[in-house]
């Protein structure tokens, strides 16, 4: 147990519970399958109409094969090709915009879009910087073709900045520093963050893409219906919200009941919100994680 207590967790993060997946040898895509096998049912979908599946995760099962084959294989799919998509907690905003791409192409039809991390399995928890801030998770979702234009996903604006990877990065079990018994005993196959450094970059860049797509489409603080924010940190959330002007009211949370769970926390949150939602709503959607990573997309609410 790590020198730190339930107070300054609730006050720095906002984080109450977190989700673990504690079974050994299960990885991110028994999340994930188990979430497709849900979404099939739920949509009365069969595997055979699957053109596409694509995992957005920063925990692979393994560095390879995809986590997206594995999940492909565990449920059944096999009319379908994919491959995952390593974008650190803006795996969700990069994935959508990906997926999003084929099916305007006209080149898919039916696609899953998995977010999936089992962060647990990378989560030092000897090291009290990191280990309260993770949770694990994984979503499903399906991704169909729209007739109307003025719906879904309206624009999107990404960016990278490489010197991420000097404060947010996982260093061994790569081909830079492949895993050794010396690897092994520095810990450096766990996940590192320089928390005060991301906290920066997270803040200032969160805020300005997000702010940066309301002027681009003169979008006024009224005229957004929510603000979806990646969950790393009840702060850096408020702090984009409050760049936008919106109220407290329309910037959506649930990091208390989930952690930081990358790639997924956005996916997670509109599941938790979406009876919330109603046709026409403008949602702003942003992200900011390794690389660094970070984006926003402008999103309208179709059904
Ligand atoms: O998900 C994508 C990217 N990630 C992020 O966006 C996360 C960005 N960073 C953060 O959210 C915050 O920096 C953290 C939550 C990681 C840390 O919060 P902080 O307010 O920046 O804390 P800090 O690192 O500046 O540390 C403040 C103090 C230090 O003590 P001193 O030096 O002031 O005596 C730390 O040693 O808090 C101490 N501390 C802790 N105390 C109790 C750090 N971790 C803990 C802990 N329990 N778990």
């Amino acid at each position: 147990m790590v020198d730190t207590s339930d107070e300054w967790i609730r006050e720095r993060t906002g984080i109450v519970e977190r989700h673990i997946l504690k079974q050994d040898g299960l990885g991110t895509s028994e999340m994930g399958a188990d979430a497709v096998r849900k979404l099939l049912a739920a949509t009365g979908t069969s595997v055979d109409e699957i053109d596409m599946l694509v995992c957005a995760t920063v925990t692979p099962d393994m560095l390879f094969p995809a986590t997206a084959n594995i999940i492909c294989d565990k449920v059944g799919i096999k009319n379908a090709w994919g491959f995952d998509i390593n974008a650190g907690c803006s795996g969700f905003i990069y994935s959508f915009t990906a997926v999003d791409a084929f099916i305007r192409a006209g080149r898919a039809k039916k696609m899953i879009l998995v977010c999936g991390e089992r962060m647990s399995g990378i989560t030092d928890y000897t090291d009290r910087n990191t280990c309260p801030l993770f949770g694990d998770a994984a979503v499903a979702m399906l991704i169909e073709p729209t007739d109307n234009p003025n719906e879904g996903l309206i624009d999107y604006e990404h960016h990278v900045d490489g010197i991420g990877r000097h404060y947010l990065y996982q260093k061994a079990g790569g081909s830079c520093y492949p895993p050794t018994a010396e690897t092994v005993a520095r810990r450096e196959h766990f996940v590192y963050q320089d928390g005060k450094t991301v906290f920066k970059y997270a803040v200032s860049n969160m805020a300005d893409v997000s702010v940066g797509m309301m002027e681009k489409h003169d979008l006024k603080p009224e005229d957004i219906a929510y603000l979806i924010p990646h969950q790393a940190n009840l702060r850096i959330l408020a702090a984009t919200g409050h760049r936008m002007g919106l109220d407290d009211g329309k910037i959506l949370v649930n990091i208390e009941k989930y952690g930081n769970t990358a790639g997924t926390s956005i996916p997670l949150v509109m599941w938790d919100f979406k009876k919330r939602f109603k046709k026409g709503d403008n949602l702003i959607i942003s992200a900011f994680g390794a690389g660094f990573t970070w984006g926003a997309l402008l999103y309208k609410w179709g059904i």
